[in-house]
């Protein structure tokens, strides 16, 4: 198994925009081989640094294996996805930081 992480440092005040493109996006996924699940996750807001004032947020997928999000990455349904993503740098404080990784342990209750 394996989860990708996009992190996004989106200015003060601009919350709500970013927020709404993601509710109101296309959906790529569903299809997609070896997708398992999506999450949108808000952290909290960071003040304090030599960064403009933001808020943290991350896209969060699971995936079946390291090779099916690979091929999600050259798909049509991940160009689809993005296809307005570039045009919107003025919400975001710097660029998106990816992270990916492979599941060593999975435990639930
Ligand atoms: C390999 C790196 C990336 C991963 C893992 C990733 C992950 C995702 C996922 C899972 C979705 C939802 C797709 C769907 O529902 O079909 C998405 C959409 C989106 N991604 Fe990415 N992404 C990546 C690269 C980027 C980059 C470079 C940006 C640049 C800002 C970006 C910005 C966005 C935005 C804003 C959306 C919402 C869709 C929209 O624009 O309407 N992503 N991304």
């Amino acid at each position: 198994m394996y989860i990708a992480m996009n992190r996004f440092r989106v200015k003060a005040g601009m919350e709500n925009e970013f927020e709404t493109i993601w509710m109101n996006r296309e959906r790529h996924l569903n299809e997609v081989p070896g997708y398992l699940e999506f999450k949108l996750l808000k952290g909290g807001e960071v003040k304090e640094g030599t960064e403009e004032d933001h808020t943290l947020y991350a896209s969060h997928t699971i995936w079946e294996s390291y090779d099916d999000f690979v091929a999600w990455t050259k798909s049509e349904a991940f160009r689809l996805a993005h296809k307005g993503a570039g045009d919107r740098k003025p919400i975001y404080v710097g660029g998106p930081h990816f992270e990916g990784f492979e599941v060593l342990l999975t435990e639930s209750r």
